[in-house]
Order: C-alpha cells, then structure tokens, then sequence
C-alpha cells in the first residue's frame, strides 16, 4: 500500500506497521557522531565519553544534531550499549583511539562483580534524557530508544574490550557454556528492566543491536543470541504491548530470517555485506527490513554512492523498508557525501 495521500506521522513507525512508501524513511546508524563538526564541539564539553552518555544536556543536544540538519525520519537515544554493564557493576572507560575498556568477568568468581540488578538510578540521566528529547523533536520523527542485545554485551563483559573475532568468549562458550548462558540471562533481566523505563520516558520504537551476531555458529546463534533477544522483546510486550522492535543481527548471513521469524521483531536490519537482491526474496516476505549501504560508499562517494544507493532503493521497493547504512556512518565520511545519499533516496 502506497499512502501518499494519507501521510501518517511517523513514517518510520507506520513501516514497522507494515506500510510501505515508494520513498523509504531514512536514519543512519551512529548519526550522532564524530563525522559531524557540531558533535565534536559538544563531546569536548564532557569530562570523558561516559560522562558524556550520561549528561542529559549533551545527550539531548546532539540526539538532535542529526535532525536538525538532514531532518532524519528518525531520532536515536545518544547512549551507548555499555551503559548496561556499567550499572550491573562493571565500570566503563572509553580510551581515546582504543574504543571500551571494562575488568573482564572472571567466572571463577561466579557473578560476585556484579549487582544482583540493574542500577536503574545510575541511568536516571538516560531516561531524564529520552523526557528531553521526546519533548523537542518534531511530530514525525521516530524516536528509537535501544540495548545491546545480550550475546554482544557480554562478549565485552568478558574480553573487558572489543576484540576483532570475539576469541575469549568464543572460546568461553564451548568451554562453560553455562556461565555464559547464566550471564545471558542476567542480562536479558537487566535489559528488559532498562528498555521498560526507556518505554516509560517515551521511545516510540526500540533497536537492539546484535552486532557480533556473525562470531555465533548457526548450532549456537539459537541460544545465545535469537532465544535472548525474543525473550527481551517479550518481556517489554507484558508491560508495553504494543512496543515495535528492530534487530539488527550483523554478520548474521542466512540468519536473518531467524531474527525476522524467531524474535518478535517488527523489522530486521541488515548489514552491508547482504545482497539486497537475496534480502528481497527470503527477508523481506517475513518483515520489513533496514539497511544496508557500505558506510564505505559514503565514504568513497561519487557515481559509486549512487549506484549502489539505487540499487538498495530498487531492491527493496517491493516491500516494507526502512532506509539506513550496513553498520554505523564512519567519522571519516563528508557531510556532503551523507547530502547526496538523501537527496538520492527522497528524489
Ligand atoms: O547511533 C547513534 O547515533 C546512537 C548512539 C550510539 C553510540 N553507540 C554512540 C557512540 C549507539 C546506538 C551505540 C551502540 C554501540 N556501542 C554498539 C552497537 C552498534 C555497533 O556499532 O555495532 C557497540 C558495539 C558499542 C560499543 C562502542 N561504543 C565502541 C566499540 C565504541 C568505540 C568506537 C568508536 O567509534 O570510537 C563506542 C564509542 C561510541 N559510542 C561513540 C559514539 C558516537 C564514539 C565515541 C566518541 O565520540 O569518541
């Protein structure tokens, strides 16, 4: 259904809805960030990028940077996935150049790091920054709230950093299975606690980012990541039913379609490296799905952008679709490149 003359308010949300629109609503992963000049003069301002996710003020600023400027379909939360475990007990450090840095979990100590729940009062800035932005954004902005699916969250909890192919809780995995499996569901509690107050303060729809999905073997991806995220999404669904969701599951390949059968989902998102072509066929049949230009095209710009934007606008324009990049904008990208894309994708 084409509903041109019966423009909803929210484009993003009628698409979780099950419309479609020959023009897709657009946001970017990561929108808020260090490719725009406005970002990085606010990031300055705070002591250290935790401090920064957890200052209202500067969270709502530059939430709203991005759609000041590109008017993104869009707003998401500025926060970050590590804010969970920093209130179960695992403090966070952002070091300049190296990204996250926690004490790993040493499972010999059977949990004793962390609180027996999550610390809602230590992200009592979060949601006093979700009332902030819900009250500035304009009436057809989407406003996504989102977690760290649970898999990805504790890969971190575990290597104390992010780690190129997930080696120590890889290897934890086969190893004590149970450990990770009670680590999972420690977190699967503390999300559902965290993205029930992210509802409450008024998020209109939530991602949960999967990101290692693509470290998980197909014997694997069940447990620890597909069965964890249906249970979040059920659990938000007891206390705010009508609560959409997307999931992300990077490098999840031939997956996806679990994430779009198996979770709950209202949409799946799709990283770069799936042929939009293949996506229309097994994917987008199930849900509608986000995605998935190469935050490298941006990047590279040129006749390249624009092929490889329309090839994504004509694959997906038989169905539900919500237009974004394969994984987060990169801080190298020019505005003007982010310029081009939109014009490209809104005609
Ligand atoms: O998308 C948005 O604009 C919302 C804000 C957001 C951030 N992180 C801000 C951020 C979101 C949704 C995230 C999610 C996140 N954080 C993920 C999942 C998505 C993905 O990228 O796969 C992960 C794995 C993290 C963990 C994380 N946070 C890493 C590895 C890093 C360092 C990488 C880097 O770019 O420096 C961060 C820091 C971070 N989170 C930045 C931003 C804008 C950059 C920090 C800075 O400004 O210096």
């Amino acid at each position: 259904m084409n509903s041109s003359n019966t423009a909803p308010v929210k484009k993003l949300l009628a698409v979780l809805d099950g419309e479609r629109f020959d023009r897709p609503p657009v946001w970017i992963m990561r929108q808020a960030g260090r490719y725009l000049p406005e970002y990085r003069e606010v990031r300055t301002k705070a002591k250290n990028f935790i401090e920064f996710c957890y200052s209202p003020d500067l969270a709502t600023e530059v939430t709203l940077q991005p759609i000041r400027r590109f008017g993104f379909d869009a707003a998401i939360l500025f926060s970050d996935i590590l804010v969970v475990p920093d209130a179960l007990g695992l403090p966070v450090h952002f070091v300049e150049n190296e990204g996250p840095k926690l004490q790993p979990l040493d499972p010999a100590r059977n949990f004793s790091e962390l609180h027996g729940e999550v610390d809602l009062d230590r992200l009592g800035p979060v949601f006093e920054a979700i009332r902030r932005i819900k009250s500035s954004l304009p009436k057809e902005t989407t406003f996504l709230g989102f977690c760290g699916a649970p898999w990805t969250v504790a890969s971190y909890m575990i290597a104390g950093k992010g780690t190129p192919e997930l080696a120590p809780s890889r290897v934890l995995a086969y190893r004590n299975p149970l450990y990770v499996q009670q680590l999972i569901d420690r977190l699967v509690d503390a999300s559902i606690a965290y993205l029930n107050k992210q509802a409450e303060a008024g998020v209109d729809a939530i991602q949960i980012f999967e990101s290692f999905a693509g470290a998980l073997t197909g014997l694997d991806i069940g447990k620890f990541s597909i069965d964890p995220i249906a249970r979040i999404i059920k659990g938000v669904r007891k206390t705010y039913p009508n609560m959409k969701f997307i999931v992300f599951g990077r490098g999840s390949g031939g997956n996806h379609t679990r994430y779009a059968q198996e979770t709950g989902a209202n949409a799946v998102g799709l990283d770069w490296a799936v042929d939009p072509k293949w996506a229309a066929k097994t994917v987008q049949p199930l849900l509608p799905v986000q995605g998935n230009l190469d935050p490298l095209a941006v990047v590279a710009g040129g006749e390249s952008l624009d092929r490889h934007t329309d090839a994504i606008l004509e694959a997906f324009s038989g169905g539900g679709h919500i237009f974004n990049f394969g994984h987060g904008i990169v801080p190298e990208t020019p505005i003007e490149n982010v310029e081009r894309v939109l014009k490209r994708i809104r005609g």
